[in-house]
């Protein structure tokens, strides 16, 4: 795949403290620091969403193929929601599925409260409830939601939207595409679809879809104005599927990962796991021009999504993206912080029966699990300890407890030969290394695991409440690689 770098001014100018080429490949000081800050004014008010969740109807194998149910919380297939940074949102949830649900907002940091985990943050939202939502998310970035319970079906059929705060540019992008990353597990026959769990895959790599789609379409073309540049707001939706992110025939930078702004860098490749998010600029071909948008992880690769070159051409300056606007997320302060480490390995079957329950007095002590949200087997753990499984189960004890407002340096651990994209709940950690990969040091709600890698991360507990960890392959979070973390 082509590699070109950005000229040296772009790299060393603009008064940004970029520690030069060395740094961008590799290890090196975070380079998020150096970003300028926010330009706008953060918005006021309160912007309302309705989201009614039920099944409705979907073309997912092309216009002649036969259509299938999907599971949305609206007339479109993702919703997708933009807001400016600073408003705060107020959503109304009607769920019309045949069983309970609940909204979880992937990446945002706000009170446990409304993190929509039934049992540990809230009730179950029954068929014909409503729940009501009320939040204003303290960063802008690329965001997504969904929910987290039964979600190997729910997500599965589709029930994920996006959520995007607005107000990170230092100068606005030519276009800002949403690129929704997700497969179906479908009968290209029926429509209907194929199981969504299976022993092999929830044992091993996961269940893969048999239809890859963005946005709902297998490979789109997109046209965009010739030489322009395009914001391309990644979001890998799908269940079970890593993917290896490259851009063919034209240039792209990073500029933020999972929503996090970072000074750009040369995109070369990047594996986007289930949950992660990556913001791209891509150098827009010229007029009858086409850049791909490819996914190398497979032998062959995908042609992902197409952007195809029209209009009247746009600048014709070099390639040199403009870098977005500096995060507010607690910078951790790595010196005295307490440490942490999280086994990610299989489990034994004799620990799943007992299901250790929180302490008497703790609240969830009292919450027991449904089947809808208790593990459907256990083949994982964190710290040799399982999601339980089977109906009035008790929600476990947390794998640690936190105290409110300290720096956590936390070691996550994959023993098995499998990779684990793991997510921290309510917390945006910086990535500090690893044993294994150049990873740049860079902010993040989810973190690609690799066989036997170990990635160390830190984060500031800044938030009281019982937080969710898990792996985001779905059929490994629903076998037992799930627990949280308690901060009092
Ligand atoms: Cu995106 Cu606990 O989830
Ligand atoms: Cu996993």
């Amino acid at each position: 795949m082509p590699q070109r770098r950005f000229s040296r001014r772009s790299l060393l100018g603009g008064g940004l403290a970029v520690a030069g080429v060395a740094a961008l490949c590799g290890r090196g000081q975070a380079r998020t620091a150096g970003l300028p800050p926010r330009l706008r004014a953060a918005a006021q008010g309160e912007r309302r969403l309705s989201l009614v969740a039920a099944e409705r109807r979907a073309k997912l194998l092309g216009a002649d193929g036969p259509d299938s149910a999907v599971w949305t919380y609206g007339e479109k297939l993702f919703e997708v929601v933009r807001i400016a940074q600073g408003e705060t949102l107020a959503v109304e949830l009607e769920n019309r599925l045949a069983e309970h649900t609940a909204i979880h907002w992937h990446g945002l940091r706000i009170p446990n409260d409304q993190d929509g985990v039934p049992y540990v943050t809230q009730p179950p939202v029954r068929p014909g409830e409503r729940h009501s939502y009320r939040f204003t998310p303290p960063d802008t970035g690329t965001f997504w939601f969904h929910p987290h319970c039964d979600t190997v079906a729910q997500l599965g059929r589709g029930l994920a939207g996006v959520l995007i705060v607005e107000g990170d540019e230092t100068a606005p992008y030519d276009a800002d595409l949403a690129l929704l990353l997700k497969d179906w597990r479908l009968d290209p026959a029926s429509g209907g679809y194929l199981p969504f769990m299976t022993q092999r895959g929830a044992l091993r790599a996961g269940t893969f879809g048999t239809v890859r789609t963005v946005n709902g379409e297998t490979a789109p073309r997109l046209t965009v104005r010739a030489g322009g540049d395009v914001r391309l707001r990644l979001l890998n939706l799908d269940s079970t599927r890593v993917g290896d992110i490259g851009v063919d025939g034209g240039e792209a930078a990073v500029i933020a990962i999972d929503g996090n702004p970072i000074a750009p860098f040369p995109l070369k490749d990047w594996r986007l796991g289930p949950a992660m998010r990556l913001d791209l600029v891509v150098r827009a071909p010229a007029a009858g021009g086409e850049v791909r948008l490819m996914d190398y992880f497979a032998a062959e690769p995908v042609v992902l999504a197409t952007l195809a070159g029209a209009w009247a051409p746009a600048r014709g300056k070099a390639f040199d993206p403009t870098p977005l606007t500096r995060s507010a997320i607690p910078e951790p302060r790595i010196r005295g912080a307490e440490r942490l480490t999280f086994a990610f390995a299989t489990a034994s079957k004799q620990k799943s029966a007992l299901a250790v329950s929180a302490d008497d007095g703790d609240p969830l002590a009292a919450a027991l699990l449904d089947s809808l949200c208790a593990a459907s087997t256990v083949n994982w753990s964190i710290n040799r300890e399982a999601w339980p499984v089977g109906d009035h189960s008790r929600v476990p004890k947390p794998l640690a407890v936190l105290r409110e407002g300290r720096t956590y340096v936390a070691e996550l651990s994959n023993e098995t030969p499998h990779v684990h994209p793991i997510h921290l709940h309510g917390f945006t950690f910086k990535v500090l290394g690893s044993t294994k990969r150049e990873l740049p040091v860079h902010f993040a709600d989810t973190v690609l695991l690799t066989p036997n890698e170990r990635i160390t991360i830190a984060f500031v507990a800044d938030r009281p409440g019982d937080w969710m960890i898990h792996c985001h392959l779905i059929e490994h979070q629903e076998t037992g690689m799930m627990g949280y973390l308690k901060v009092v």
